[in-house]
């Protein structure tokens, strides 16, 4: 598969993937004119080369496809980033399975701001062993990029992300502002994609009627999770099956983001997600008070509609029922890992500065773009045991309606497993109770939620492709503030 893909900057505020690609049956929603790049359609062991031409005036750009697994020269590492009129050929062959996984630029520095202004889009591969399970296809499986953003007066999007993050005022869906889907009385594949740049949705239903979940970053799981909310964050994906079937036709019902105790900013600094009223008085409580007015600010804890769905009157001659199988997949164990039951520990610290950017072991991106520290070089064909942690020691903050912030993280190359999930005898647990049951953390990953006080141990193979990879913070300000390490595998 060839794909051309041009980069463009369409006036002041927006950038735009522009391509020639095969257009499928679902993309009806995606398709009407966004600032999103086109939906990618790859099938395993399809050889793709795209052909990358950076046509914005003044920056440096790449394109990383998130979740894929690829040669280094093909991961959009910053340091190949190309400039104005040059063009970068990616080359790879689709060694992952089915599932539903998101390219977007990976500049140095500048992937917040990219991304922001559009340089993403939605990537989607197929495979035998995915084909072979009977789940909803062609209009029935409809990818749902999700991403907040801010409009000025006359429309342009307006940026203004700091340290902390960026949380916009408006909730789009493949880059439409107040998203309506009409579905027939039939089975949904919904495949989610957090493309926010800080923005963690808690998924719901207005019906309440409990989500299941049937695959996540890396494909499939092995059988559906039915939950009462899951938790998205920037990243991250869930695959939802959703059956309209036995629903009136007329039915309205809303996909949301349900209201959850919230995060806090890093203390001392002035964040944008409580509308700049600071750390105390009402900027802490709870309210359910969207605004969609420009210049005003929505905290990321608050309730929201994400997309608005009315159940037509056909029904789907296809009518199906949830397989209790759905893939096969295998556990690695730690006796598998090179380091055994002594994890590689990555702690979430805090700059000492009065930045207080979020790092990793203190440690910020390397500024050549390249150098890897020795615990940072892995064997090549060996699995790893890691853990990550996330404790700053408590912020003074008991009682209060706010959990300190909360760091999706993302690995380069395979998916991992998460072996555990443990939250801190000390730790917040009542706010932590308005989120805990929207994890799910079976099947393949590539990005994990961890909440202040959580220790996440999870499992993750290095075969394939040597060279130089990545793990970073995908609240995109914090990655390109330094919260991003290489990993030299060897
Ligand atoms: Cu989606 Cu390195 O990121
Ligand atoms: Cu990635
Ligand atoms: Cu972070």
């Amino acid at each position: 598969v060839d794909v051309p893909i041009f980069q463009k900057g369409r006036n002041t505020s927006c950038y735009k993937y522009v391509g020639e690609v095969i257009k499928g049956p679902a993309d009806t929603l995606i398709d009407m004119p966004s600032y999103l790049g086109p939906t990618l359609r790859f099938r395993k062991g399809d050889k793709v080369k795209i052909y990358f031409t950076n046509d914005l005036p003044s920056e440096q750009s790449n394109i990383h496809w998130h979740g894929l697994h690829v040669p280094e020269a093909a991961d959009g590492h910053p340091k190949d980033q190309i400039g104005h009129g040059d063009i970068y050929v990616y080359e790879f062959e689709v060694i992952n399975r089915a599932g539903t996984y998101f390219y977007h630029s990976h500049a140095h520095g500048a992937t917040a701001t990219q991304v922001y202004k559009g340089l993403a889009g939605a990537l989607i591969i197929s495979d035998d062993d995915e084909e072979a399970v009977d789940l909803p296809r062609g209009e029935y499986d409809i990818p749902l990029l999700i991403q907040d953003r801010s409009f000025t007066k006359t429309n342009k999007l307006s940026y203004f992300g700091g340290v902390d993050g960026f949380f916009g005022n408006r909730i789009l869906v493949n880059g439409k502002p107040n998203a309506k889907l009409s579905v027939n009385r039939g089975q949904y594949r919904f495949r989610c994609i957090n493309g926010s740049n800080s923005r963690i949705y808690k998924l719901g239903w207005s019906n309440k009627m409990p989500l299941v979940a049937i695959g996540v970053d890396g494909g499939l799981l092995a059988q559906p999770e039915t939950r009462p909310y899951i938790m998205l964050a920037p990243g991250e994906r869930i695959d939802l099956w959703v059956d309209f079937s036995h629903m009136k036709p007329g039915t309205e019902l809303l996909l949301r983001s349900l209201a959850y105790a919230g995060f806090m900013p890093h203390q001392g600094m002035q964040n944008n997600e409580h509308g700049g009223m600071g750390m105390s008085g009402k900027g802490m409580d709870i309210v359910d008070m969207p605004s969609k007015k420009p210049g005003h600010l929505m905290r990321q804890s608050a309730a929201v509609d994400i997309l608005k769905i009315k159940v037509g009157k056909n029904s789907a001659a296809n009518q199906l029922t949830l397989p209790n199988k759905l893939s096969e997949i295998e556990a690695l164990g730690i006796q598998d890992a090179d380091n055994g039951s002594t994890p590689r520990v990555i702690r979430i610290t805090q700059a000492m500065d009065a930045t207080m950017t979020p790092l990793f072991n203190d440690e910020p991106f390397p500024q050549d773009l390249v150098s890897v520290d020795p615990d940072e070089i892995i064997n090549i064909n060996s699995a790893q045991y890691f853990s990550i942690t996330h404790d700053h020691g408590g912020m003074g903050v008991q009682n209060m309606t706010m959990m300190s912030m909360a760091h999706p993280i993302h690995m380069h190359g395979s998916s991992f497993q998460i072996v555990k999930r443990s939250f801190k005898e000390s730790g917040d647990h009542r706010n932590y109770a308005t989120i805990k049951d929207g994890f799910i953390d079976a099947g393949w990953k590539d990005t994990v939620l961890v909440v202040e006080g959580e220790e996440v141990a999870l499992l993750k193979r290095f075969d394939t492709y040597s060279g130089l990879s990545l793990y970073h913070c995908h609240n995109l300000e914090h990655e390109d503030n330094g919260m991003m390490r290489n990993l030299l595998i060897r």
